[in-house]
């Protein structure tokens, strides 16, 4: 056996093959690169995908003609000035980024050194300082073509870098053929740039593709409108602020409301001291924290920035730096779940409060002739004449009675209820449409929650207890949670191999349709079981039941008990949302009102 020391060609290929897996994870360090270079404004150009070339432009500190030739160098870097690397303020401290690109693509940097290039001050002035006197020194550029040069000399270009990378993997076959389409090369471009732009609005940001521009940020903004910018424009009246401490960690951001969910968790844009991450523990948490808010195939939308001393984060413990290690990682789940919960319980009956857009707009007047709307006849005066035998779908109890109330309750005065679902509501400010179903279940599930927490909930005795026949593994599924169904109000038996006995079920969700309930249970209990814990478990459970104690659509109900509903929304927790995520009341403002009739 013959050791030897590997050819530094081949080392930074090595490297490259941890740090550049696609043109998006080299993209991502030129940006970074740009960023800790103190610009102000990043100008991204790609073409192919980032495939056939990579440029990104910046008017940052610069490099002078010899620090270009070391900052292609392997371990050379100007982050790291106190050799500790617990203290590093920068998103990039390894050194590497650079030789590893440069030896699997042809790599061209110019660069021209910024006067009076101290870190902030690009920043602050946002252009070339001249006032000192100093003019700019020449640029330089240099070309590395797979880890061998190919080229310098000097370059015309402002004060700033731009790096182009060309023709990545060309060289690499093996790597090559795991790039998938442009179009999807390209996706993920967009989606790091998009979670540098966030990390940092202060500075702007430009990204073509193929000649097209596809992004555009100006320098300056804040958070939350960057945010916004850079995901949905509707979020901001559909997000929560957060702020929110615990020890020497801080959680801020925005967090979009549970019915401003989507179908995938590609819009949860998460940071650790300025940078993005995307951590199992963090998106778990996340989770946690929606957890009985959305069903289990949505997802928020949101923006966590969490901000805590170098010391209690380790940001070496991946080479393309996306994953981090916390020294307290109980503590950090604590941070965002308690954050969350804290910013959504304050929210109470808050939801998507306005309806969206989309189906605002399907709210057109109908045309007035159809064959079920005769036009009137010749002498008739009116179409009403014709229209004798009306008989209609909705009802409204005492809708000429003033309701002096109306303005004290945000949700208004119940007015009536449409296709035996809805229930029409005035507020002083507008018009709220309730789903009484997904309204009440919500209701009932958070009736349930108070219950537990003060010490169980209260059972009502069948009168007859009732079997239940279900397969086998069913049975064996309720009967290993017999103690916890019972602390829930539901007392249960195994009764023969195939069948289960229910003796009182839970005394709030009042009688209804027993076997049902224990059957859904069991699926339930079936898909999710294993994997949650004893409190996600629980809430799993009283949300089945909930769901049968409620309200169904079809159901008339009075007056009476339509404004009991809605008094009862006004002060439960989280009763803008069902229980899986959808709104459980819109509001249409007088505003919108008005805009539908073109009075305004
Ligand atoms: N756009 C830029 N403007 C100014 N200097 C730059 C720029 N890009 C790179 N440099 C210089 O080149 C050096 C090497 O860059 P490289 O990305 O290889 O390593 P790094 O950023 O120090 O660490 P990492 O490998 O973690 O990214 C940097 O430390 C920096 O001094
Ligand atoms: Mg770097």
């Amino acid at each position: 056996m013959s050791i030897r020391r590997l050819p530094e060609h081949l080392v930074n290929r090595i490297a490259a093959g941890e740090v550049v897996e696609r043109p998006a994870s080299a993209l991502k360090e030129l940006v970074e690169n740009a960023i800790d270079a103190g610009a102000t404004r990043i100008a991204v150009s790609l073409a192919q995908g980032g495939i056939g070339r990579i440029e990104v432009a910046d008017d940052g500190a610069g490099m002078a003609q010899s620090e270009i030739a070391l900052a292609l160098e392997r371990h050379a870097t100007s982050k790291l000035p106190t050799d500790s690397i617990d203290e590093v303020a920068t998103l990039g401290f390894r050194g590497e980024a650079l030789p590893s690109i440069a030896s699997v693509a042809r790599v061209t940097i110019e660069s021209r050194v910024r006067p009076l290039r101290l870190a902030g001050q690009a920043r602050r002035s946002g252009q070339a300082s001249t006032s000192s006197g100093q003019a700019a020194p020449d640029g330089w550029s240099r070309v590395v073509d797979n880890g061998r040069l190919d080229g310098e000399g000097p370059a015309a270009l402002p004060p700033g870098t731009r790096v182009t990378v060309e023709h990545l993997f060309a060289r690499v076959p093996a790597r090559r053929k795991f790039l998938r389409s442009e179009r999807s090369e390209y996706g993920a471009c967009l989606d790091v740039v998009k979670r540098l732009a966030m990390a940092r609005p202060d500075i702007g940001f430009t990204l073509e593709h193929e000649g097209r521009r596809t992004l555009s940020v100006q320098p300056g903004q804040d958070r939350p409108a960057r945010v916004a910018a850079l995901t949905d424009r509707e979020l901001v009246e559909n997000s929560l602020a957060i702020d929110y401490a615990r020890g020497s960690a801080r959680l801020g951001g925005v967090a979009g409301l549970p019915t401003f969910n989507r179908g995938v968790a590609d819009h949860q844009y998460l940071f650790v001291n300025g940078r993005p991450v995307k951590d199992r523990l963090l998106i778990g948490a996340v989770r946690a924290a929606y957890q009985d808010l959305l069903a289990r195939d949505r997802h928020p939308v949101l923006a966590l920035f969490i901000d805590l001393p170098g010391e209690e984060v380790d940001v070496n413990v991946h080479p393309a730096k996306t994953e981090v290690r916390f020294r307290d990682p109980g503590g950090i789940r604590g941070l965002i779940v308690g954050g969350l919960r804290h910013a959504l319980d304050e929210a109470g009956h808050r939801s998507a409060q306005r309806p969206s857009m989309s189906a605002l707009g399907n709210w057109q007047p109908e045309p007035m002739r159809s064959p079920s709307f005769p036009m009137p006849a010749p002498g008739q005066s009116s179409v009403w004449d014709s229209l004798q035998p009306y008989s209609p779908q909705a009802r409204a109890e005492a809708a000429i009675e003033a309701v002096p109330q109306a303005q004290s309750f945000p949700l208004g005065v119940a007015r009536g209820q449409v296709a035996a679902t809805y229930i029409v509501a005035e507020a002083e400010d507008g018009l709220v449409l309730v789903d009484q179903h997904a309204a009440h279940e919500r209701l009932v599930l958070e009736r349930m929650r108070r219950a537990m927490a003060n010490g169980g909930v209260a059972r009502q005795a069948l009168l007859l207890p009732e079997v239940v026949e279900l397969d086998e593994p069913a049975c064996d599924r309720i009967e290993a949670r017999i103690a916890e169904l019972q602390e829930m109000g539901l007392e249960v038996e195994r009764f023969g191999p195939r069948a289960i006995l229910v003796r009182a079920t839970p005394a709030l969700l009042g009688a209804g349709d027993v076997k049902g309930l224990v059957a859904d249970l069991a699926d339930e209990l079936a898909a999710f079981d294993s994997a949650l814990s004893l409190k996600e478990r629980i809430d799993l459970v009283a949300a089945t039941m909930a769901c049968h104690g409620s309200v169904r659509a079809g159901r008339l109900l009075s007056v009476a008990e339509m404004n009991a509903l809605l008094r009862e929304m006004e002060v439960t927790p989280h009763s803008g949302q069902c229980n899986h995520g959808r709104p459980t009341w819109v509001k249409m403002s007088h505003a919108d009102i008005e805009k539908l009739f073109g009075r305004k």
